[in-house]
């Protein structure tokens, strides 16, 4: 393969554009291993990245596509050879380097994973970022002592791809959870996944003068930051704990010290790019195998890369629900 397929993000006089480009093989970027891509999927930072959000990209023209599975094409690194299967999530990819909304990528070595045995390369692209940050979620929340029968946990931007696989772990784990979202067309889709109660966004938005609000769950699963972060902290019950990841509202908020000082409870950060090998292989074992999901097929939507442009304008205008995996074979 010569020349391949790729989206690219340009920046242009009136602002960031896409367009789809034919790249040499030369053009790839240093890295030991140079993968051909059969999956790649959309996450909340490639939409960024496509609107030349400061922070994401190195520099423009950018192949976003923090995600990708694929075949071992070329390799100069021990323990990969060419036809191994194999997947990259987070680290530089998407972000200091061309991503995978490409039909190839070469990367470092230190950023592949070979395929866990119980998960197809596609399966690995269902979960993806967003399934391991769920994953890093409930586990954060477990590991400080939340169980089932101390109370609810509520997960905001409910429909969202992360938080799509909090609530299916957080059920199949026996938890009851409640879930939050601003879409009134959700129900449906939030209880079929496992919410055993949903409530509208806007009610964690209220009480902003308070310190404390009423005690309602013992725990929660923040993905949209800002005053809902804020909000949910002055719920939470004693002792209780947040894992915090997103900020899909915002990346701002101003919160009250009460909760902590008189309630005792954890905000708990949460990050999957940086996330250590060991610990990253440990979480896609247990993701292949204990805490595999029956309904994964049931929350994604396949795409082509021709309609990832399509599909990062319903993320961004938060249309989207659940978790979409974009086709490169
Ligand atoms: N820390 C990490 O390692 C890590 C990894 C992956 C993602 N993230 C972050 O996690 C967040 C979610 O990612 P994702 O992939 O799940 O994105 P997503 O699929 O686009 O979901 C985001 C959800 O947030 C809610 N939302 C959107 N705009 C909102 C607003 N203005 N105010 C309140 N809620 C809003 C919507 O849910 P409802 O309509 O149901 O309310 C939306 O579906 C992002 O901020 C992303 O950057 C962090």
């Amino acid at each position: 393969m010569e020349t391949f397929k790729a989206l690219q993000v340009i920046k242009a006089e009136s602002g960031f554009e896409l367009e789809f480009v034919q790249k040499s093989v030369t053009a790839l970027p240093e890295g030991e291993v140079t993968i051909r891509v059969h999956y790649s999927s959309l996450n909340y930072k490639d939409m960024l990245a496509v609107q030349g959000q400061k922070g994401i990209a190195k520099c423009y023209p950018h192949t976003p596509g923090i995600d990708c599975a694929g075949v071992v094409m070329e390799s100069h690194a021990e323990g990969f050879n060419v036809g191994d299967e194999v997947f990259v999530t987070g680290f530089g990819l998407g972000m200091t380097t061309s991503g995978g909304f490409s039909e190839m990528v070469r990367v470092p070595a230190a950023w592949v994973l070979h395929k866990p045995q119980g998960l197809s390369l596609y399966e690995t692209m269902c979960y993806g970022t967003a399934g391991l940050t769920a994953a890093m979620c409930v586990d954060s929340l477990i590991q400080v002592g939340i169980t089932p029968v101390l109370g609810d946990v509520l997960v905001s931007g409910a429909t969202g791809a992360v938080a799509t696989f909090v609530i299916m772990l957080l059920d199949k784990l026996d938890f009851s959870v409640v879930a939050a979202t601003g879409k009134t067309n959700a129900k449906e889709y939030l209880t079929d996944i496992g919410a055993a109660e949903v409530i509208a966004r806007s009610e964690l938005e209220q009480g902003q003068e308070k310190g404390l609000l009423k005690e309602r769950w013992v725990a929660a699963v923040d993905t949209v930051g800002g005053d809902i972060l804020a909000g949910i902290l002055k719920s939470i019950c004693y002792g209780g704990s947040v894992a915090c990841c997103g900020m899909a509202a915002s990346p701002i908020f101003s919160a009250s010290l009460f909760p902590f000082i008189l309630r005792g409870i954890n905000l708990l950060g949460v990050d999957s790019a940086e996330l250590p090998m060991e610990v990253r292989q440990q979480m896609w074992q247990t993701l292949s195998d204990q805490w595999r999901l029956p309904k994964l097929e049931t929350v994604i939507q396949q795409i082509s890369l021709e309609q990832l442009p399509t599909f990062v304008a319903k993320m961004k205008s938060g249309e989207l629900m659940g978790r979409v995996v974009v086709r490169l074979v």
